[in-house]
């Protein structure tokens, strides 16, 4: 048989054997298998082409371009089987990992589903400011890593102050610090707004100090502040009873006693009288009959001069309130690191 008949032939037996095992090959490794005999160097088709060497020049060109469709043959129906395969195995996928994404995760996990509720801290927050909503304040906010000058110079607390000292503050490298108290915001509003204006700034606050029943490095304060022509002590007072009747649900008694702070002329602390022995001395109040509450006072002339508001026409109250001071006193609570504690036993009572 002449060398071109040969191949020719053979040509077709490789055909028709590919078919063959290609009926078989339904898996990934059968199709690599049939890669590997037929497409691969040393393979089926690589072998017809070392043939093309005895034939003639002629011949080769006949020859070769049919080795070269039954290549394109095979490369064509494995490809075609290789996708088919590849489909099959997405559907099966899609088939064992389908969830509905609508269902509720708790739901989706088997686990029963707890719902989530205010931090009593938050819910006095609300309380607080609705009050004060009532009563024509509105809300302002305020950074909480914040700069030197607001947190203290504008506050009337210069660089070689004492009262820097006073409160022990986080400094960040870049010079910034951690907010000591929610006074920066009225720092920031007097500078910002025209007068007559009266806000609230709720927010977390931060000292660096050692931690105990009573001290904690991080708590929540609402800064509340009004300036207008003729504010007074009195205006400071009858806010004061009004919040604070409101939030125990009772008349509560008030008393002032000096308190210093820079950003105020005249200081107080303002104490409430103790709603658990009224007065007459329990370990609540320390047997004192009265427990301190809200540092407050008149807003200091060079306070207001720094936000550029002329202290001759107007004049302003502000007061701090201690958010987590107010919620132990209103709900009995000894410890105030009850609050960061994240400590479930404490969270699920409210
Ligand atoms: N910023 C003061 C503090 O955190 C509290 C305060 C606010 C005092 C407003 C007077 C007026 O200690």
């Amino acid at each position: 048989m002449e060398p071109i008949d040969k191949l020719q032939n053979e040509i077709v037996q490789i055909k028709s054997s590919f078919q063959n095992m290609l009926k078989d090959a339904k898996n990934r490794e059968g199709l690599q298998k049939l890669r590997s005999t037929f497409l691969s160097k040393k393979g089926e088709v690589g072998r017809l082409y070392q043939q093309l060497k005895d034939l003639s020049s002629e011949e080769k060109k006949d020859a070769g371009k049919n080795i070269q469709q039954l290549e394109s043959f095979i490369e064509e129906f494995i490809k075609k089987e290789e996708n088919n395969l590849e489909n099959l195995e997405k559907e099966e996928i899609l088939k064992n990992e389908w969830m509905d994404v609508t269902l509720p995760s708790d739901l989706f996990n088997k686990r029963p589903i707890f719902d989530g509720h205010l931090s009593p801290i938050s819910i006095f927050n609300n309380k607080i400011q609705d009050i004060f909503l009532s009563l024509g304040f509105t809300i302002a906010d305020g950074p909480q890593v914040e700069n030197e000058y607001f947190n203290f110079t504008a506050l009337n607390i210069p660089e070689t102050h004492p009262a820097r000292d006073m409160q022990d503050t986080f400094w960040m490298t870049n010079g910034l610090l951690l907010r000591t108290h929610t006074s920066c915001i009225q720092a920031r509003m007097i500078q910002k707004l025209k007068p007559p204006f009266r806000l609230i700034a709720p927010g977390r606050v931060f000292r660096n100090e050692a931690t105990d029943a009573s001290h904690e490095n991080t708590f929540y304060q609402i800064e509340g502040f009004m300036v207008d022509k003729n504010i007074s002590v009195a205006n400071l007072i009858y806010f004061m009873k009004l919040l604070l009747s409101e939030i125990f649900e009772k008349e509560v008694t008030i008393r002032l006693r000096p308190g210093y702070f820079p950003f105020v002329e005249p200081g107080f602390e303002l104490d409430i009288q103790c709603l658990i022995c009224h007065g007459k001395g329990c370990p609540v109040c320390k047997q004192v009959g009265w427990v301190e509450l809200v540092p407050c006072g008149l807003v200091h002339p060079e306070v207001l001069k720094e936000g550029g508001v002329n202290p001759d026409v107007y004049s302003g109250f502000a007061f701090g309130l201690g958010l987590n001071r107010l919620a132990m006193m209103k709900l009995a609570i000894d410890d105030i690191r009850w609050f960061e504690s994240g400590d479930l036993r404490f969270a699920n009572q409210f």
